[in-house]
């Protein structure tokens, strides 16, 4: 895959340090808070007396809350699909007053956002690693239909993905596609990406542009897109309406959007051996569209739960960093608990809802095994 060589793309494809960091989550995304704000100033303080602050600091903020391209989860129905950069083109139509087709450097030169997102599959198994962070540049959807001019009574927007084939049960020749409502297309998180951490979206991750569908879960953010089609009707395309849907018992169906409370240890793992009697346990917490408002651990199954503590002021979109300071009363085998809460009181599970028949939304809460031993 041949990659043209611009300005644009040489500024990107710079590795993204601890300022231009925070500064994204303050500036481009609307996420401020008063916790990036002080780090922020800090930074603009530090980094007059240290010009190299951006590229030697090893910030344990954007460590924590920065999955690493090569680190990030990948989830592909098909095929990765070759595209040739200079024959690649977003077609945007249906009920539109005038249909768009953008190459790839239309799309690079117009006026980008750039905002970190956590991404959570929704098939992820409890404390599994179907969730990452990165810093997305990319354009606001909204931008683009305005300028086709979304026609009344539109109500459905569906992400075309370029890659097709068979697998997984999905009939011959079906190709990824998903459908948001237009209220959340025109929402300014909707965004069109072609960065990710700052360098051009790698193509596992959907080069040369993906949608980012901001606290939904990772289905809808449809990669390799090639068309977006407006109409007024619900979409019926297989990823739509066989996958991806909440199935109860009584045969209710609900087609899955916006991703749930969720927490997960990153230290100690499952099984691990401790062998401290002070330890720093240390997770990560989610929410979606809304905020992380507070983290607590159990230990062997009864007590009190007790408050982690929230690493960074939480924001919506974006995941948060928790910690624990463990004294470990005795040696022994442990059973550790963490439950996240949100801003609205949607706590995490203790179990799985019974009455659910499909695998997808799993956020009970999640309990590991440590043996401590001195
Ligand atoms: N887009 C296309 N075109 N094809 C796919 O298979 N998988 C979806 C979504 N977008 C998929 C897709 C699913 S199920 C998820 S969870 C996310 O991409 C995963 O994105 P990632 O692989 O970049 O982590």
């Amino acid at each position: 895959m041949k990659r043209s060589v611009d300005a644009a793309k040489n500024r990107a494809t710079k590795a993204m340090g601890r300022r231009e960091f925070l500064l994204a989550a303050l500036g481009t995304s609307g996420l401020a808070s008063s916790y990036l704000r002080r780090q922020v100033s800090s930074l603009r303080a530090s980094t007059a007396l240290s010009p190299a602050i951006d590229t030697t600091s090893s910030s344990e903020t954007v460590k924590e809350l920065v999955t690493p391209n090569i680190d990030f989860f990948i989830r592909n129905h098909f095929r990765i699909p070759t595209i040739s950069e200079e024959k690649w083109h977003l077609e945007i139509g249906g009920m539109v007053a005038k249909p768009l087709k953008l190459s790839y450097s239309d799309l690079l030169l117009t006026s980008s956002v750039r905002r970190p997102l956590t991404l959570e599959c929704a098939g992820n198994l409890s404390g599994g690693g179907g969730v990452s962070t990165a810093v997305w540049s990319g354009l606001p959807l909204e931008a683009l239909l305005k300028q086709a001019g979304v026609q009344a009574g539109a109500t459905t927007v569906v992400f075309h993905g370029a890659d097709s084939g068979e697998g997984e049960g999905v009939p011959q020749g079906t190709h990824f596609a998903r459908a948001i409502p237009m209220e959340k297309a025109m929402d300014p998180t909707t965004v069109l990406a072609y960065e990710m951490n700052g360098a051009p979206l790698p193509p596992e991750h959907g080069f040369p542009l993906r949608a980012l569908v901001s606290g939904w879960y990772g289905m809808d953010s449809v990669k390799w897109l090639t068309r977006i089609e407006i109409s007024r009707e619900p979409f019926k395309g297989y990823f739509q309406q066989e996958l991806y849907v909440a199935v109860k018992s009584n045969g209710e169906r609900q087609t899955i959007t916006r991703m749930r409370v969720n927490s997960k240890f990153l230290r100690p793992l499952t099984d691990e051996e401790i062998l401290v009697k002070a330890y720093r346990i240390e997770g990560i917490a989610w929410a979606g569209e809304n905020k992380v408002s507070k983290v607590e651990l159990r230990f062997d199954g009864n007590g009190a739960w007790r408050p982690a503590v929230l690493g960074a002021s939480p924001v919506a979109l974006v995941w948060t960093p928790w910690s624990y300071a463990w004294s470990v009363p005795h040696p022994g085998p442990y059973t550790l608990e963490v439950r996240a809460t949100d801003d609205e009181g949607n706590a995490q599970p203790m179990v799985r809802d019974p009455d659910r028949k499909d695998d997808y939304e799993l956020n009970a809460s999640r309990r590991i095994s440590v043996n401590v031993r001195w």
